[in-house]
Parts: C-alpha cells; sequence; structure tokens
C-alpha cells in the first residue's frame, strides 16, 4: 500500500483489533475463566516491538513536520509525542508482569488487569486523538517528499504480525486475529 495516510489508518486498526483481543483476555479473568497469558503475551510483545519501535518513532517525524507548518498543532503534537513515551513505558512495564504471571513467579491476576485496562484506555484515546485531530491535517500539509524523508529516516522493519513475512513467534495470535476477523464478519453478515 503506498498511500501514507491509507497505511497509517489500518496501522491504527491493526493496533484497536489486538486492543480488544486483550480485553477479551482481562474479560475473561475478571468473570474468574482462565485467560491465555501467553496470547496476551504475544499482543503485548508485539506492541512493544512494532508500534513503540515504528509506527510512533514515524510518526514523530510526521508531527514534526506538521508543527512547522502549522503552529496551531504544537499542543495536541507535543502532548500526542509525550503520550507515546508514556504507552512505551507502560507496555513494557505490562510485558514484565505478564512474563512474571507466565514463568510463575506471581500468581495475583490484579498484577495485569488494571495497567492492561488502563493501557488498553490510554492507547485507544491515543488513536483517536490522532485519527480525529493529526491524520486529517497530515493528508493536508505533508506531500510525497515529506513521506520520502519520513521513510528515509526511519529503520527498514517490515511489521512482524501483519505484514507479509510474519515472525513464526506470532502463529497463534495470528490464527486467533482470523478467527476473531471471521466471527465479526458473521455478526455483520
Ligand atoms: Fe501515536
Ligand atoms: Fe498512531
Amino acid at each position: 500500500m503506498s498511500d501514507p495516510i491509507a497505511l497509517w489508518h489500518t496501522e491504527h486498526a491493526n493496533f484497536a483489533t489486538l486492543l480488544d483481543l486483550l480485553e477479551g483476555q482481562l474479560d475473561l479473568f475478571h468473570k474468574g475463566a482462565p485467560p491465555d497469558y501467553e496470547l496476551m503475551l504475544d499482543i503485548m510483545f508485539y506492541m512493544t516491538h512494532y508500534p513503540d519501535v515504528l509506527h510512533h518513532p514515524k510518526e514523530d517525524l510526521a508531527f514534526a513536520r506538521i508543527k512547522e507548518r502549522e503552529t496551531s498543532a504544537g499542543p495536541i503534537v507535543d502532548q500526542l509525542t509525550e503520550q507515546h513515551a508514556r504507552l512505551k513505558r507502560s507496555g513494557d512495564a505490562l510485558v514484565v508482569a505478564l512474563d512474571d504471571i507466565v514463568n510463575g513467579s506471581i500468581t495475583l491476576r490484579d498484577h495485569v488487569e488494571a495497567p492492561g485496562r488502563d493501557y488498553i484506555a490510554a492507547f485507544r484515546s491515543h488513536m483517536q486523538m490522532e485519527e480525529t485531530a493529526i491524520l486529517p491535517l497530515a493528508a493536508k500539509l505533508l506531500h510525497d517528499g515529506d513521506w520520502a524523508g519520513i521513510g528515509a529516516a526511519m529503520l527498514q522493519i517490515d511489521d512482524p504480525l501483519f505484514g507479509k513475512s510474519s515472525e513464526p513467534r506470532y502463529a497463534a495470535l495470528r490464527r486467533k486475529i482470523a478467527r476473531a476477523t471471521q466471527a465479526t464478519k458473521a455478526v455483520t453478515r
């Protein structure tokens, strides 16, 4: 896909799918049912190895160009940039918390439920702000040359879960996403 705004939006939709899956697991253990901690860990491993490593840093470069051309966007851009740092810290902490549970060193579900729900809410509201306030501005203000410059400044990493050559560690998560997508289609049919 070559349209950078469409790709940006697609990535948000992918992250939203993962946040829904993560929330579904938190709902399970809220009801007393056993959640799939490995799946939750795979989701958070991805969140801390793709959005935090590529999506957000790329946005930071786009934000800088937007701010240069539209000074009134400064406060929201600064807020979103700060949220990137906060999401990274809370995502990393959640990976450690899930790892503690998977390796058996901690067994309390509260160890992940509250931070998990906070992470989901913060990530959703972050994407909502970007979708409503930034993507339309980017479509108006950034041109092919900007995207080429942004692309050249970034590490060239393929999306390890939704990309063409997805990593084997995400095989179970991919199956889960495929089932969830099919179930959604069946409901909306
Ligand atoms: Fe962002
Ligand atoms: Fe984003």
